[in-house]
């Protein structure tokens, strides 16, 4: 399973770097307004930081204004995957980049129907958003079963890219189902290592070894 961190903040980026288990990046435009730089120079220093996917997404919501966007991003760094809207034009856009060879990530994922869709335009990943169903007393986790049993009935290429992630369950969950890719806020990846008892446990071992070594 691939770890990616769903953030702009070159920090935070490079923390979960230093890590060791970081696979690739998640951005958006939201993320992206909440730091100083512009898109596109935020971008280009990610790009930098981490070798594997990065993913920049489209301001357009047409199709030509879309591929103009997608050009331009994905001119930034040989690592940036576009990230189109799941809309009519963006399923186009999806089919067209494709071709062209220009990686896609298809965003705001709520369906299987929508997920399904852009498997057939060939989109690198789908990104079903499981946190904002949660939000409104949806089972997020449902859809992923159900676009991975889909994927799998045909052997679809594109990769489940978990997004929207709250919480450490949440990756448990994407796993036991087999997900290829989750993007977890920087918050997520932190918790992911803690446990009371790890660290109640050491505390006991290493006060076991001075009581034993005193002197
Ligand atoms: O990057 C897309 C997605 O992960 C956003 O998550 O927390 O804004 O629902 P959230």
């Amino acid at each position: 399973m691939k770890f990616f961190i769903d953030t702009a903040n070159v920090d935070e980026i490079k923390a979960a770097a230093a890590m060791g288990v970081l696979d690739g990046v998640t951005t958006n435009p939201s993320l992206a307004a909440r730091e100083t730089k512009p898109y596109a120079e935020l971008l280009k220093e990610i790009c930098g930081v981490v070798e594997g996917d990065v993913s920049a997404e489209v301001i357009a919501t047409d199709y030509d204004g879309m591929m103009k966007d997608a050009v331009e991003l994905a001119k930034i760094a040989d690592n940036i995957v576009v990230k189109i809207p799941t809309i009519l034009e963006g399923l186009k856009a999806i089919k067209s980049l494709t071709s062209d060879g220009i990686k896609t990530n298809a965003t705001l994922i709520f369906s299987p129907s929508q997920a399904l869709l852009v498997a057939k335009a060939g989109a690198t990943y789908a990104s079903p958003f499981i946190g904002r169903l949660d939000d409104i007393s949806n089972h997020g986790m449902e859809l992923i079963d159900n676009i991975a049993t889909i994927y799998n009935n045909y052997a679809y290429a594109t990769q489940i890219l978990v997004a929207s992630v709250r919480h450490p369950l949440h990756l448990v969950e994407a796993a036991m189902i087999g997900a290829d890719v989750i993007t977890m806020p920087f918050d997520v990846i932190s918790k992911l290592i803690k446990h009371p008892l790890t660290d109640i446990g050491l505390e006991k071992f290493l006060a076991d070894y001075r009581k034993a070594n005193k002197g």
